[in-house]
């Protein structure tokens, strides 16, 4: 396999809503509407050079960006020495919740495999761009972003050592409202306020939920869907990051189609899991409305889940 040197390509991942209410660190899905633009070159040598033309705040540092430890992964495991050039283009605001490192990196990883003429496949650029989340979770690479970043769909990691994933076929009606508002969560930070430890009458009912969500996505059955999109282990210690948190979801719940709603990854932004657009379009305004009144600005994307995860697109 040749390396295609010089030549450009564009790559876009799309944002991701990890968790998907009880699958802490094991579940995610692609969204519509939104996502990372990334430029990539390569040529002979042994550099990584990072522009950030996005307008989004991004560390200066190289070693800081999400993008170089899944880029050195991916060089490691290719064997010789690259010179590469990513210019991220478009941004999804970082600390937004909806996977804004892992959408670079999976831009990035994506890029670097098709300009080498594509010897890894999908599950290693997931391990790869795994690597930049490492970097922005204290130690600990999760795919729940990473993978469906990658891939596309909805995803249920199995296990991480080896990783194991599924894809989950998506029920055809299902259609998601994310909202984002404009204040910062951080990772860690988000990470930080939670248990360590689990009591069993908690765990017992998180992978029942779990369960259900992977059978009701697997059999259509909405109504399982709803009924299973509940967590007792991240939410009620994330909650107090945004801003009328409960009072949101009473708004939700009184929605005709409105299956469900969570915290999006370690938050701020939130998501509801709808039971067709039009549900999804009233979930949106809802999350909308409230956060205008707290004069938080936010951004909504309504719409299916995304079936495609990263591509070259120019
Ligand atoms: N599963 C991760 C979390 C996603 O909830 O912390 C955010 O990186």
């Amino acid at each position: 396999m040749q390396p295609q040197y010089n030549k450009e390509i564009e790559i876009f991942a799309p944002a991701t809503v990890a968790n998907l209410g009880p699958g802490f660190d094991i579940m995610g899905m692609a969204i519509e509407g939104a996502g990372d633009l990334v430029r990539m070159k390569i040529a002979p040598g042994d550099e990584l050079v990072i522009r950030n033309e996005s307008g989004m705040p991004l560390p200066d540092d190289v070693e800081k960006n999400v993008v170089t430890p899944a880029l050195r992964a991916l060089v490691a495991a290719w064997g010789d020495p690259l010179a590469i050039e990513v210019t991220l283009l478009k941004k999804i605001r970082p600390g937004s919740g909806i996977g804004s490192s892992s959408a670079s990196s999976a831009a990035a990883v994506t890029g670097l495999n098709e300009l080498l003429g594509r010897p890894f496949g999908e599950k290693q650029l997931i391990a790869f761009a795994m690597e930049g989340e490492r970097l922005v979770s204290g130690g600990t690479a999760h795919a729940d972003n990473a993978g469906p970043a990658v891939a596309g769909g909805i995803m249920l990691i199995r296990g991480y050592e080896p990783l194991d994933y599924i894809r989950i076929p998506v029920p055809g009606n299902l259609c998601a409202a994310v909202i984002h508002p404009h204040i910062t969560v951080n990772t860690l930070e988000s990470r930080a306020v939670m248990r360590k430890e689990i009591p069993q009458c908690d765990a017992v009912t998180q992978w029942g939920n779990v369960g259900g969500l992977v059978a009701g996505l697997l059999t259509s059955d909405m109504g399982l869907i709803g009924r299973s999109l509940k967590d007792v282990i991240a939410e009620p210690y994330r909650k107090h990051f945004i801003p009328g948190y409960d009072e949101l979801k009473e708004h939700l719940a009184g929605i005709g189609g409105l299956l469900g709603s969570n915290i999006a990854g370690s938050g701020p932004s939130v998501f509801a899991l709808c039971d067709g657009r039009q549900a999804a379009a009233q979930a949106g305004e809802a999350m909308k409305k409230h956060f205008a009144a707290l004069n938080i600005e936010a951004d909504l994307y309504a719409g299916p889940v995304s079936g495609q995860g990263a591509r070259v697109i120019r």
